[in-house]
């Protein structure tokens, strides 16, 4: 195992289970942060919600390769790796778990975890078929791992909140999932590791696809129709040079189209040259 700035590294399944143990026996409260790295103060917020809850912090850095489809960004994830154990040490953690990745798919490994209801709801699965099948896969297998108390989860990526919410829910998984409301950057921008694709022109109209969230969501708590809302702040992006793949009001809940009372989640998922952004807001 090596260390810095009082923050353990580990790579390997069986050292983690031996360090989590020593904190397990103590009777120390475990919290874990789940993360592909490229750490930003949004990562940051979700340290420093666990540390108010558990005695113990574990952040996962592993860019998993099932979650991307080919031509996807795998390869050119950022992985500034010391970079990220030095803001996790800040931030007064305890241990980052970051396995390669035959630790985590060793030869012949064969299990899918598959989720329905959010999982399925037309938004991000739409456009990433088998994304979801990764990331529940991945996450279950840190559950397991790692054992948390809780586990810590920004609302930046809504629909997969909700995904695991319902993992943890249909699989009986002992572990309380919190989370964490969207770091943002001062014009409105969702903090997110692909901000970096970004050139200097698009990061400048970045920040209108959160305006136009909140448009709509202004527009819906003033009665407008949901129809011309969502309208309204379509032709808002596309007007501004975003391609669409979907903006739509939901069930905050179960992501389920609006055909009946409850809170309302607006969802966005743009293109802006070949970057893809996505964020969400409460109504
Ligand atoms: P990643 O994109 O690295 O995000 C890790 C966690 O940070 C997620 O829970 C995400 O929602 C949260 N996060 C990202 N940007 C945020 C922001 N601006 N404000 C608040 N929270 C933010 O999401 C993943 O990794 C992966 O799918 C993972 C769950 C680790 C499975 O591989």
């Amino acid at each position: 195992m090596q260390s810095a700035q009082g923050v353990a590294i580990v790579r390997t399944v069986a050292l983690l289970r031996g360090m989590l143990e020593q904190w397990r026996a103590a009777g120390e409260p475990i919290a874990l942060v789940p993360t592909m790295g490229a750490l930003h103060a949004g990562h940051l917020s979700l340290v420093e919600e666990a540390k108010k809850r558990a005695r113990r912090i574990v952040l996962s850095i592993f860019v998993n390769p099932t979650q991307f489809a080919p031509g996807e960004d795998f390869g050119s994830y950022p992985r500034p790796f010391a970079r990220d154990v030095q803001s996790f040490a800040a931030a007064g953690g305890d241990l980052v778990f970051a396995p390669e990745t035959k630790e985590v798919y060793p030869a012949g490994f064969a299990t899918t975890i598959l989720v329905g209801g959010p999982a399925k709801a037309g938004l991000e699965d739409k456009f990433r078929p088998d994304h979801f099948a990764g990331v529940a896969t991945i996450v279950a297998k840190l559950f397991n791992q790692c054992r948390p108390d809780l586990a810590v989860f920004g609302e930046k990526d809504y629909q997969q909140l909700k995904v695991i919410t319902q993992m943890v829910r249909d699989l009986d998984l002992d572990i309380a999932i919190v989370p964490v409301p969207t770091v943002r950057a001062e014009d409105g921008l969702a903090l997110s590791s692909r901000n970096e694709y970004l050139s200097a022109e698009e990061r400048a109209r970045a920040p209108l696809l959160h305006a136009a969230l909140a448009l709509c969501r202004d527009a819906l708590r003033q009665g407008m129709p949901l129809k011309d809302a969502l309208v309204q702040a379509h032709d808002m992006l596309t007007n501004a040079g975003f391609v669409l793949d979907y903006f739509e009001a939901r069930h905050a809940e179960t992501l389920a189209p609006l055909d009946q009372e409850g809170p309302i989640r607006l969802l966005a998922a743009a293109r802006l040259g070949n970057t893809r952004l996505i964020d969400n807001i409460g109504v």
